[in-house]
């Protein structure tokens, strides 16, 4: 297992390019399996993620294939239903392939996600949408069996207790694209990656209308043929690296991303006192001068701040001249780095799914534990402004969604290493 050592205090300074989007690679992945002939994803991240999605694809009988940066996927084998609990567990967006098997091998056998250590994350809408479709679904043993000789259009409110779901929307969007009718979903996600993945649909004969808003009309198609899709930047690591510019009170210009993917980001950033500028194109300079202002923010589906970006806001916010509050609208429970910045010096309360941080003047470094994904990148921000090391174990967790982070910020002035469990740690 790979560690980070950091030393922090050294302000990043330089330019630096966003990778695409994981969170929109992932579902247009599964929905190549819908698709006759080749799809084509541009410039797929490489990220262990992409990875395990491809090993599922491999599974249920499709080649992937790397084309330099292109992952190229066609499918071959039809016969194979079952998405096994070994990957599915390891990666829940493994259960994006449930809408595309069952549209189109009329049966799917796909392992229920079960626990994540971001909090309860169920399926219920998942299903409540595919049953709409005329599916029938069993739970049985630990997997989805859901079966339908022929999917129907419906008309579907697709909302939960935290509101729309991203992964539900892409599900149910997916198996209806082949239904017989017309099908019209309420409260569907507006998430950017929903959208790219609705695009690259009807790039592949799909007939989605309503695409970027919260009611969409899909008139089903008999098939859909394979396609040339280009992904979305990450606008999560896009607000990654604008957190690492302001934590380290730097200046970079981050390129290769799209800032009306991050409008509300941007707004809470100002409201902390860090400048995020356009810069041209697809580009911005994010600057951040003296202490941060606090800040109360509450994350929300898109536009609204992602829950994505919490951890990482949390980290700046926890040198901030004051008091702020975090509420957690998503995922109530997406607290696991609230301990571990806690052993650098933060002063945080969890009380249910509010946060309250009250401001230090400087955190250090320490030894701390990845828990998770957005986890990881808060550490890695808070261990770039800490006084000191700071070690960062477990970090096959950021390999998940995040290509190259240690050279990208060791271009920027970072002192940032990986090093094997099994190396001695190296002197910074
Ligand atoms: N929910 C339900 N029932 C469902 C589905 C969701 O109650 O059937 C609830 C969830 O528990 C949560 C809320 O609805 O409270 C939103 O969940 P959503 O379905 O939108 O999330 P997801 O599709 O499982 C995706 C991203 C997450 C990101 C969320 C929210 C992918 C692969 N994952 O998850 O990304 O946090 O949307 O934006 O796209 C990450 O990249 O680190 C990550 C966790």
């Amino acid at each position: 297992m790979d560690r980070f050592i950091i030393r922090g205090g050294y302000p990043l300074q330089g330019t630096v390019e966003v990778s695409k989007s994981k969170n929109a690679a992932l579902p247009i992945m599964a929905a190549a399996l819908l698709a006759e002939g080749k799809t084509v994803i541009k410039d797929c991240p490489r990220l262990s993620d992409v990875t395990a999605m491809s090993d599922l694809l491999r599974v249920l009988g499709a080649s992937v294939t790397r084309r330099g940066e292109d992952l190229v996927i066609r499918v071959v084998d039809e016969s194979k239903i079952e998405a096994p609990y070994d990957i599915v567990r390891k990666m829940r967006a493994g259960f994006f392939v449930l809408g595309p098997v069952l549209a189109r091998r009329k049966v799917a056998r796909v392992s229920m996600p079960g626990g994540c250590v971001i909090g309860l994350r169920p399926v219920d809408l998942h299903l409540k949408g595919l049953r709409a479709l005329g599916a029938r679904i069993e739970v049985d043993s630990g997997y989805v069996v859901a079966e339908a000789p022929r999917l129907r259009g419906a008309s579907i409110y697709l909302g939960g207790p935290f509101g729309s779901t991203v992964g539900g929307t892409a599900n149910v969007v997916m198996a209806a694209v082949l239904a017989e009718g017309t099908t019209v979903i309420e409260n569907a996600a507006c998430e950017p990656e929903v959208v790219n993945l609705m695009q690259c649909l009807n790039r592949m004969g799909a007939h989605i209308k309503g695409i970027g808003s919260p009611h969409l009309e899909i008139r089903g198609v008999r098939r859909l043929v394979g396609c040339t899709c280009e992904l979305i930047p990450d606008r999560i690591e896009a607000g990654t690296f604008m957190a690492a510019a302001a934590a380290t009170r730097g200046d970079v210009t981050i390129r290769n991303f799209r800032m009306d993917h991050l409008h509300a980001v941007v707004d809470q950033f100002a409201q902390a006192g860090i400048s995020v500028t356009p810069n041209g194109g697809e580009s911005c300079r994010v600057t951040a001068v003296g202490k941060f202002k606090p800040v109360d923010v509450a994350t929300l589906p898109y536009p609204g701040f992602p829950t994505d970006l919490q951890a990482q806001f949390m980290t700046l916010l926890a040198v901030a001249d004051g008091v702020s509050v975090i509420t957690e609208k998503i995922y109530p429970d997406r607290f696991m780095h609230v301990a571990e910045l806690g052993r650098m010096g933060a002063d945080i309360r969890k009380e249910g799914p509010h946060a309250i941080i009250s401001g230090r003047p400087s955190l250090s470094g320490a030894p701390v534990m990845a828990s998770d994904l957005r986890a990881s990148a808060a550490l890695v921000v808070a261990g770039l402004m800490a006084d000191g090391e700071t070690e960062i174990r477990r970090v096959y967790h950021i390999d998940r969604g995040y290509e190259h982070i240690e050279k990208k910020l060791r271009k920027l002035g970072a002192q940032i290493r990986r090093v094997s469990d099994d190396q001695p740690t190296p002197p910074t």
